[in-house]
């Protein structure tokens, strides 16, 4: 029936030599062209990427076979250099586009359904991640990552330092008791086997109160600037005060202070007599506060083992040595 209607429609165009070729088919079983057969027994996989176009291919078994395609209707490729292509496009392809479709030729001789089943993949995208947080030293963190995307991704998290510190996967990364070390950047990665990961970063700050771990004493002489530091380990960034015995010392008539993130240092221009002696810096933040002593001390009065100013001894030494033996040669 369906091929008389073809006939019809062949005549019409005026392709009358196909229209016989047609005709003798109606009588003569298996005539058809062979050369367009496909495996139409099994499921054809067709995997693409949300957002792309995709063809799913179908080829009608001759030039009066009849297709359609069951599911959603769609824009069919008519391909003019193959009147046997019946291939369905589809345009911005998305989840929802996935599935069987069903190419089905209406032949009268091979009515065979073709199965195809549309995987759209969609890449990984981290659609909610915790914000930065600031805590405590000792304090448990939670961290949270979720991420979408076709197959599920496999969310990982790394601590973002030279060592790169990977921890187990999984949405949640949970830290016991922070330490100061374990501050800085994470980075979340979602992935999936369909484009790059998707990374963000969340920023873990970890508060702790100031020590001083380094200072450094000095010895000038008279008329000379000295200078004295201080160096902490503290965060947030803390305040620096500097005392000598019970008196505070403030910038000017002739001392500077210079406070950077993490060191102090007090700077005495033209050291005079009254200058000598000990200093304490403290260093406060909220969290708590920590003091060191420092001494200026007047040149030579340093400890033993202060190389510098052995070297100075020594060399003197030499230099009495040599004028005295000059002066007895006369
Ligand atoms: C932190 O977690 C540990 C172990 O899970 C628990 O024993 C401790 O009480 C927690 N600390 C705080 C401050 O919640
Ligand atoms: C991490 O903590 C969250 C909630 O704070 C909890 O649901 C999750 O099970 C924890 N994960 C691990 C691996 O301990
Ligand atoms: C250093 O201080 C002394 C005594 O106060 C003063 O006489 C001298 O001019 C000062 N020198 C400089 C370079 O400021
Ligand atoms: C400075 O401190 C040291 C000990 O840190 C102490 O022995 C010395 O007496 C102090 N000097 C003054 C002038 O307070
Ligand atoms: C310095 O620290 C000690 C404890 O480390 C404390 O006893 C002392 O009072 C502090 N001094 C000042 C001036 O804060």
């Amino acid at each position: 029936m369906d091929i008389m209607i073809a006939v019809q429609d062949v005549c019409a165009s005026g392709q009358w030599l196909t229209a016989i070729i047609l005709s003798l088919c109606c009588f003569l079983p298996s005539c058809l062209p062979a050369g367009q057969t496909e495996d139409y027994s099994s499921v054809e996989n067709v995997v693409s990427r949300q957002g792309d176009t995709v063809l799913l291919r179908c080829y009608l078994l001759d030039g009066i076979s009849k297709g359609a395609w069951l599911n959603r209707p769609m824009s069919i490729v008519s391909n003019i250099a193959d009147k046997h292509e019946y291939s369905l496009q589809i345009q911005r392809v998305d989840v929802s586009d996935d599935g069987q479709y069903t190419c089905s030729i209406q032949s009268e001789r091979n009515p065979r359904p073709k199965l195809l089943n549309l995987i759209v993949k969609v890449p990984p995208k981290i659609y909610d991640i915790s914000s930065d947080i600031t805590v405590n030293e000792g304090s448990n963190v939670s961290l949270i990552c979720t991420a979408s995307g076709k197959p599920e991704p496999a969310i990982s998290w790394r601590h973002i330092t030279p060592l790169a510190k990977k921890y187990d996967s999984g949405e949640h990364l949970n830290i016991t008791g922070i330490s100061r070390d374990q501050a800085g950047d994470y980075e979340c990665s979602a992935l999936n086997d369909i484009a790059s990961p998707d990374t963000k970063i969340v920023k873990v700050t970890v508060n702790f109160a100031p020590t001083i771990h380094d200072v450094k004493n000095n010895e000038v002489g008279l008329g000379r600037t000295a200078l004295l530091r201080c160096e902490v380990f503290a965060m947030p960034v803390p305040t620096f005060e500097w005392f000598k015995g019970e008196k505070r010392i403030i910038k000017g008539q002739g001392i500077d202070i210079k406070s950077l993130t993490s060191r102090s240092i007090l700077t005495v221009t033209n050291t005079t007599e009254d200058r000598y002696g000990n200093y304490t810096c403290i260093a406060t933040n909220k969290l708590g506060t920590a003091n060191a002593s420092l001494t200026l001390l007047p040149p030579n009065t340093a400890p033993y083992g202060s190389t510098g100013n052995a070297h100075v001894l020594l060399a003197c030494r030499y230099l009495v040595l040599a004028l005295s033996s000059f002066i007895s040669i006369y």
